[in-house]
């Protein structure tokens, strides 16, 4: 609405209408602060030397709310520390949220790429949303947007190479200096980015899990299905245990039929034969509070789908069942799925003290490796709306 119109409306009117600082995330007003700084990229680990997380890129982007103000201008500033009140409700109540998306470098024509950023973006508001963050009312896109350009401007930190990438972390926190428990009054959304390596360094390195019935993840009605820290924390001292014992992860179960939910912090798939012969892939469904809506697990979704060569079910699989399929010898292949590794072969499930066996790594797990990466590095054309040019 151009100011001008504005200032004819009459008071009232434009306060109903127009609250005079409602403003939404706008690409448009992106501001830069560049750095002059060539020590951080000089002093950058090379590409084979790169550790998940630990180098931060030249650049972040930050995005102010404010409970009047609503949304200020996004910044893209040099990384640095934040200056936050120690009483500040993300420290004390969890109220954060974050995403994990990466951006990649094609490897015909070195074009830069995200792989379906929209779904990130709208997981995103829901965790939001989920935790009473105001402030979910902004155009997706105009994020994406912003996003877009905090990777045009650290470019040289996209590594190129099959498996490489930049690592996105979007993440929203609550900056209310404020110890009692109420919906945050400001927030900080920000985006560092980190470059990462292939997970995989040399062939797939098959997981070993324990079924654990004694740590819970996540419950109908909890908060497994949005992405927020407070679902990560409690996980360590049963990941711990797992490890202490020669596992690698757990497998997440509820309920008293042992009903499977996630792998780690994966969506997780079993490749099945049932009794008659028929096959299926089956992963646990959305929409009960418990199972994060993966990415990757939605493109695994769609792309079996559209090879229509089994069946691919949406489903609670038990424990039970899957150790029955095993020793019946229906239990052809199981996975992890998310975006870090894209697909973890599963070599072993550990239950009520025996071990299940998987063979590992099964063709129906490569062969979906092979096409979600293609994608991603522009090696094929994906479905519309995949693969998005920066
Ligand atoms: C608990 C959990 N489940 C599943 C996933 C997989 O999600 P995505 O495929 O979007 O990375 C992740 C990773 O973000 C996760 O943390």
């Amino acid at each position: 609405m151009p100011v001008m119109t504005l200032c004819r409306l009459p008071k009232v009117l434009k306060r109903r209408v127009f609250p005079p600082y409602r403003r939404v995330i706008s690409s448009a007003a992106l501001t830069l602060e560049l750095t002059h700084n060539t020590e951080n990229f000089a002093n950058k680990p090379k590409n084979e030397d790169l550790q998940f997380g630990v180098t931060l890129s030249d650049h972040m982007l930050t995005i102010e709310w404010d409970k009047v103000k609503k949304w200020s201008a996004p910044k893209i500033v040099p990384t640095q520390d934040l200056k936050i009140s120690p009483a500040a409700s993300a420290l004390h109540y969890g109220l954060q949220a974050f995403e994990g998306m990466k951006a990649y470098k094609a490897i015909p024509d070195k074009s830069l790429r995200l792989f379906r950023p929209d779904m990130n973006m709208a997981r995103l508001q829901s965790s939001m949303d989920r935790l009473e963050m105001h402030g979910t009312d902004f155009d997706p896109n105009e994020l994406q947007e912003c996003i877009k350009e905090l990777v045009r401007i650290d470019e040289k930190w996209v590594p190129y190479g099959e498996g490489y990438s930049l690592y996105l972390r979007p993440t929203i926190i609550a900056t209310h200096p404020f110890l009692g428990l109420a919906a945050p009054d400001s927030m900080l959304l920000y985006v560092i980015t980190s470059p990462v390596g292939p997970y995989y360094r040399s062939g797939f390195n098959p997981v070993r899990l324990t079924a654990d019935t004694e740590f819970i993840r996540a419950w109908p009605g909890g908060t497994g299905n949005v992405k927020i820290g407070g679902n990560y924390g409690p996980t360590m001292k049963a990941a711990a245990e797992a490890n202490a014992n020669g596992y690698n992860q757990i497998l997440w179960l509820f309920g008293d039929n042992d009903v499977i939910t996630e792998v780690g912090a994966m969506n997780v798939f079993f490749f099945l034969e049932n009794k008659s012969g028929q096959k299926e892939l089956v992963t646990p469904p959305l929409g009960n509070g418990d199972i994060l809506p993966g990415v990757t697990r939605d493109s695994i979704l769609e792309l079996t789908r559209s090879w229509g060569e089994f069946d691919v079910n949406e489903r609670y699989p038990t424990m039970p069942e899957i150790r029955d399929a095993a020793n019946e010898g229906r239990l052809i292949e199981a996975f992890g799925a998310g975006t870090a590794a894209v697909v973890s072969p599963i070599s072993c499930i550990r239950y009520q003290g025996f071990d299940i066996n998987v063979h590992a790594t099964g063709d129906l797990t490569q062969r979906v490796w092979d096409n979600i990466t293609a994608i991603q590095y522009g090696k094929i054309d994906g479905p519309e709306g995949w693969s998005v040019e920066i």
